[in-house]
């Protein structure tokens, strides 16, 4: 096995043990009103990432492919994305652009799952010809491409050279024919970042926050010298970045994951502003723990909750779920007015 091979089932063995994180959700409250006026046979969630229309605002996020067993993994999830019609993404495809015996632990998405909506993933340092191959690999709808700047800094193999991802995210954005979403990890996204990423015409964030699998947390775990634990509080959490990105939600599509627990947390990615909300471990976790046929089961009950939260909101669908009234804790509001003022 190579050392990438270990690598991807190092953290998945990592993330099936991962301890629970705090994700901020607790610090937004959603206004009740006791008069709702909507049908619930009226609740409609499609929605838009880019041109790509999604029927429902929930996906599987990048996880995992380049190994035997991210493979089989795939496939389960590939199983499950088809059979609550959610879209999904594979883990990064760098193992299968460097050698080409890897390339069915992602293709095996597009055999189960031919006509589903999926999201290729790649890294920000990679040449466009990459980009393309991957697009190519699974025929993908839409292509993250991982901004993982702390996840590389805590792996001692991991990339030091970060000077030239803003433009090769560019340079990859006007030559794929499938919209890009930039990804991050867990880390969460400032506006700077959401700044820069729609200065270049970047139409898809993934702002992915601290709150959920924790990769210096992951990376750590890998080595006897577990030294940059220290790291573990690094980023923004999942509601800090979508606050964080409420200035952009008009010139880029912001999509919601890291630390998604539940149905309510999911809601409330989406009155801030999110278009789609992605979950990663608790997939794995139930696909791992109890079963393909459990994990079904385990998005379908997590649709239907959704679907109940936005009908007690009286919110048809996601734009009226966007006018929903909202309160910060004294936290989040702190954190809001010092951006502000600064
Ligand atoms: C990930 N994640 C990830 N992201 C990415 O863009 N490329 C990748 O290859 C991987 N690999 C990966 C492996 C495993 C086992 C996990 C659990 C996660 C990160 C993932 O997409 C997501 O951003 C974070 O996991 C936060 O979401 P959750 O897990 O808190 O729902």
């Amino acid at each position: 096995m190579t050392q990438r091979e270990q690598r991807k089932d190092d953290h998945i063995r990592l993330a099936l043990n991962h301890p629970e994180q705090l994700s901020d959700f607790n610090h937004i409250q959603l206004i009740h009103h006791s008069i709702p006026s909507v049908n619930q046979t009226d609740i409609n969630l499609q929605t838009m990432i880019s041109n790509l229309p999604l029927e429902f605002p929930l996906y599987i996020n990048a996880m995992t492919g380049g190994s035997k067993w991210a493979g089989e993994i795939n496939q389960k999830l590939a199983v499950i994305s088809r059979e609550t019609n959610i879209a999904m993404a594979v883990g990064s495809m760098h193992a299968a652009l460097k050698n080409s015996a890897l390339i069915p632990t992602y293709q095996v998405i597009r055999t189960i799952n031919p006509s589903g909506t999926v999201f290729a993933n790649i890294g920000a340092d990679v040449p466009l010809d990459f980009a393309q191959r991957a697009i190519e690999m699974i025929d993908a709808d839409a292509l993250q491409i991982h901004l993982n700047a702390p996840q590389e800094v805590v792996m001692p193999e991991g990339g030091r050279d970060f000077s030239d991802w803003l433009t090769n995210i560019e340079a990859i954005n006007e030559k794929v024919s499938v919209p890009v979403i930039a990804k991050e990890v867990g880390f969460g996204m400032s506006r700077e970042t959401l700044q820069q990423l729609t200065s270049i015409g970047i139409e898809g964030a993934d702002i992915s926050g601290r709150g959920g699998t924790n990769f210096v947390y992951i990376e750590n775990e890998r080595r006897p010298q577990k030294d940059q634990s220290y790291l573990i509080g690094w980023g923004q959490t999942t509601p800090v970045s979508l606050l964080e990105s409420l200035p952009f939600q008009r010139d880029i599509d912001i999509l919601a994951s890291g630390g998604i627990q539940t149905p309510l947390d999911a809601i409330k990615s989406l009155v801030m502003g999110a278009k789609a909300v992605g979950l990663s471990r608790a997939v794995l976790k139930e696909v791992e723990l109890n079963g393909v046929e459990a994990a079904i089961q385990f998005i379908e009950l997590f649709k239907a909750h959704m679907k109940d939260i936005a009908l007690i909101l009286g919110a048809k669908d996601i734009i009226a779920l966007k006018q929903v009234p909202y309160i910060l804790s004294p936290e989040l509001e702190s954190w809001q007015r010092q951006r502000n003022e600064r």
